[in-house]
């Protein structure tokens, strides 16, 4: 079986990990982090490989899988390529980026491996849970020719529907997920803090919150954005945009700006011709 080493047990390689694992894709070798417990706590939820806490201790392994955080990818790259630079046998790295590219691997990429980016779009706020999301998730590939085709198979075995991406859509194809996942908690966050600054009962603050948000998908998913959208900017009442805007604005300017914004985006888009 290939073998697999993992750098970074936290959401996102303890939930991949366990899967490959679990379906016998990879055999996985090692798991990586900075501390050992860290190490030891990923390996025990993957329910595979071994933990290490230094990268010289890393067994040798067919495919490396970098499930660090973004800012970590490079220099993780640089300090593996330093320590696998006399290894005869070049293996293949991924990482697990939407927003950056395989460009991040070039160290590796100029050793002769095969370098991949392979972005999940999943929300992994918790491995427990993502292992019972993950089923259908589209999973983003981009990179070398040879490392795309190895990854595409071993995502689909897990349940993963691959597309390839080009390099250089990768930052706005990554907001596109920022915008459609990670923005909603922040909106959510803000209405509740204004229902309860205007002194709504606790409870209803969070009875509303499963009703509205429901509603609010079922109307997206059966509707589409532009006919679900309503509302003062929507109907184009910009009298009330203008003092609703002026009242959020004193009370917290961030969230001022960022309903003028939207109020902005939403009267265009509710005058967009409808994409048919
Ligand atoms: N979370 C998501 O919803 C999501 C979705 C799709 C893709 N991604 C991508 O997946 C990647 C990982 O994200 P994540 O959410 O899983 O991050 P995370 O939960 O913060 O986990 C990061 C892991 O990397 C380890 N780590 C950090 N720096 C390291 C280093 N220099 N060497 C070895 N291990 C290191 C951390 O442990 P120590 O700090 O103990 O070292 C931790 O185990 C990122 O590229 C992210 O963009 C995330």
């Amino acid at each position: 079986m290939t073998t697999l080493n993992i750098i970074g047990g936290g959401r996102v390689g303890k939930t991949l990990g366990h899967l490959f694992h679990a379906a016998h894709v990879f055999q996985v070798q090692g798991v990586l982090t900075r501390s050992q417990p860290g190490a030891l706590q990923a390996s025990g939820f993957i329910g595979a490989g071994m933990a290490h806490s230094r990268l010289a201790d890393m067994p040798q392994a067919d495919v490396w899988m970098l499930a660090v955080p973004d800012a970590q990818i490079a220099t993780v790259a640089v300090a593996l390529a330093d320590l696998v630079g006399s290894q005869p046998r070049p293996a293949m790295a991924f990482h697990c980026s939407g927003a950056l590219s395989s460009g991040e691997l070039a160290p590796l990429h100029r050793l002769g491996w095969h370098v991949a980016s392979a972005h999940c779009l999943l929300s992994f706020a918790r491995p427990e849970l993502a292992l019972t999301q993950f089923a259908n998730t589209p999973c983003a590939l981009e990179g070398d020719v040879l490392a795309v085709p190895v990854l595409e198979a071993a995502f689909a075995q897990i349940g993963a529907r691959c597309f390839t991406l080009s390099a250089e859509h990768k930052l706005l194809y990554h907001a596109g997920a920022v915008f459609a996942t990670n923005f909603l908690p922040v909106l959510q966050d803000l209405a509740e803090q204004l229902w309860q600054h205007s002194g709504m009962p606790p409870e209803l603050v969070l009875q509303l919150r499963e009703r509205l948000l429901n509603n609010a998908v079922n109307n997206i998913v059966a509707l589409g954005p532009q006919a679900a959208l309503t509302g003062p900017a929507a109907r184009g009442d910009q009298a009330l945009v203008a003092t609703q805007g002026l009242a959020v604005s004193r009370w917290n300017c961030d969230a001022g700006a960022a309903y003028q914004a939207l109020s902005l985006l939403a009267g265009k888009m509710a005058t967009r011709l409808p994409v048919s």
